[in-house]
């Protein structure tokens, strides 16, 4: 029997267990923590949907380092639309900075393209993302993606951070939409 919940009118299976994502973000964390062992970093965190993973990622990084926070919006339901807005602004100089956006999913990478656009004329020192998600198949950009904790198909999913018009987010295991 596969595990299944509802959330609003949808059924969703699961699909990654939170053993695999622990691991999953143990290893990102590692290798942020060699890249970065010699330089701080600013974590640029893409709210709501990233602050699970942003959080478990800090907990295991031994790096000196820096929170911030944007909130952008551009999905509606189970669809991604074609523009972001920005909900919340930053706040932070971050001239000269080492910067790791972190988020939650990487579909389209138009959420992506709207961050480099916006930090591009900021002087940053680099700029690179770490995504617990992403979806080959739907990425359209052939901006790099640096880490990441899991390639996925391109179906919704749910769980870790990330919701369902708001719910699911504080599932452990990410689940999958159910197509019948
Ligand atoms: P992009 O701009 O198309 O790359 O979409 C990125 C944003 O859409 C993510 O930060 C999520 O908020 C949302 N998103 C994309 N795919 C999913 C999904 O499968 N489940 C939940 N949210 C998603
Ligand atoms: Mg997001």
């Amino acid at each position: 029997m596969m595990d299944s919940i509802n959330v609003l009118d949808k059924t969703f299976v699961k699909f990654i267990p939170e053993a695999e994502i622990d691991a999953a973000v143990q290893r990102v964390a590692d290798q942020i923590n060699e890249d970065y062992k010699d330089d701080d970093a600013v974590l640029l965190v893409t709210l709501n949907g990233a602050i699970v993973f942003a959080v478990d990622l800090l907990k295991r990084l031994n790096i000196k380092c820096k929170i911030s926070c944007v909130k952008l919006s551009s999905y509606s339901g189970t669809q991604s639309t074609n523009n972001v807005k920005n909900l919340i602004g930053l706040n932070d100089d971050l001239h000269g900075k080492r910067v790791i956006i972190v988020e939650d999913i990487i579909d389209t990478g138009r959420t992506y393209q709207h961050l480099v656009d916006m930090l591009k004329p900021m002087g940053l020192k680099d700029l690179r993302i770490a995504t617990m998600t992403y979806k080959p198949d739907a990425y359209k950009l052939d901006l790099p993606i640096h880490y990441f904790g899991f390639s996925i198909p391109n179906k919704f999913v749910i769980g870790r951070g990330l919701d369902y018009d708001g719910y699911g987010r504080n599932l452990n295991d990410i689940y999958q939409l159910k197509i019948d």
